[in-house]
């Protein structure tokens, strides 16, 4: 092998080997559809446990990518899955378990479970969704995204390592809902790319992308 091939064939090595530690993560409390069945409080619903739930990421930043034009499940599933794809309303896991009760224009702690940090950013959307057994739209999540009580936005910022994070967000004020579904969106940080107004950088452009969604109550 010359210099050359050996040195490609060590950078994609080096870049496969980053790929398997980025981040992976999450909802915890409320617990995601994912998770539900590692909490004792759920076993009554016989919840259908995931063993990989930290891993629900679009199947990878390749498939995401270069086979789905970037494009992901609301829930981090596939998103050439049929519908309802596996963690989405009437999919394997998404059968409307509620998570947790929550107070309507409450302050609350939602906490992530990051078991492998990669930079970039988390952000909360909730959906008014009462339709559990049907899956619910990235647009109705977008009319909610929750604002951080800190009064800093609705992107929150973890340190580059895995811990649990406590987000302290605000609920929409007047929103109530039987089921509500809030998805957490993990935008990681630890790739070069380009975005679209051309500004290049680490976390800029394509990043791998982990998402949860948990059904819960607002009264
Ligand atoms: C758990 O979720 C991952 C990510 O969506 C998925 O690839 C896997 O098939 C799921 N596991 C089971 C047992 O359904
Ligand atoms: C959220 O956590 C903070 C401490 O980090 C605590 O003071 C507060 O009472 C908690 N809020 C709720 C609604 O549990
Ligand atoms: C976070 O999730 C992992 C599973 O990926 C679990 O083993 C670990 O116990 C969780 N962390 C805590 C503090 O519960």
């Amino acid at each position: 092998m010359n210099k050359f091939v050996l040195g490609a064939v060590l950078l994609m090595v080096s870049l496969a080997g980053d790929r398997l530690v980025d981040g992976h993560g999450m909802l915890w409390d409320p617990a995601g559809r994912q998770s539900l069945w590692r909490f004792e409080e759920f076993k009554k619903y016989d919840p259908e446990p995931n063993f990989t739930d930290n891993q629900l990421f679009c199947g990878g930043f390749q498939h995401q990518w270069e086979t789905q034009g970037g494009k992901c499940g609301i829930c981090g599933d596939p998103f050439n899955e049929p519908s309802p794809r596996a963690h989405e309303g009437g999919g394997l896991y998404g059968k409307g378990i509620i998570a947790k009760t929550y107070k309507s224009g409450s302050k609350v702690n939602i906490t992530i479970n990051l078991t492998a940090a990669h930079l970039g950013y988390f952000e909360l959307k909730l959906c008014p969704h009462n339709n559990p057994l049907v899956p619910a739209t990235q647009e109705c999540l977008d009319q909610y995204p929750l604002q951080l009580v800190d009064g800093s936005g609705s992107r929150f910022v973890p340190p580059n390592r895995a811990a649990h994070y406590v987000l302290h967000v605000q609920l929409p004020q007047g929103v109530t809902c039987q089921q509500c579904v809030l998805q957490w969106h993990y935008n990681t940080g630890n790739s070069w790319g380009t975005d679209p107004d051309g500004s290049s950088g680490m976390g800029r452009g394509a990043q791998e992308v982990f998402r949860s969604c948990a059904d819960i109550q607002i009264v």
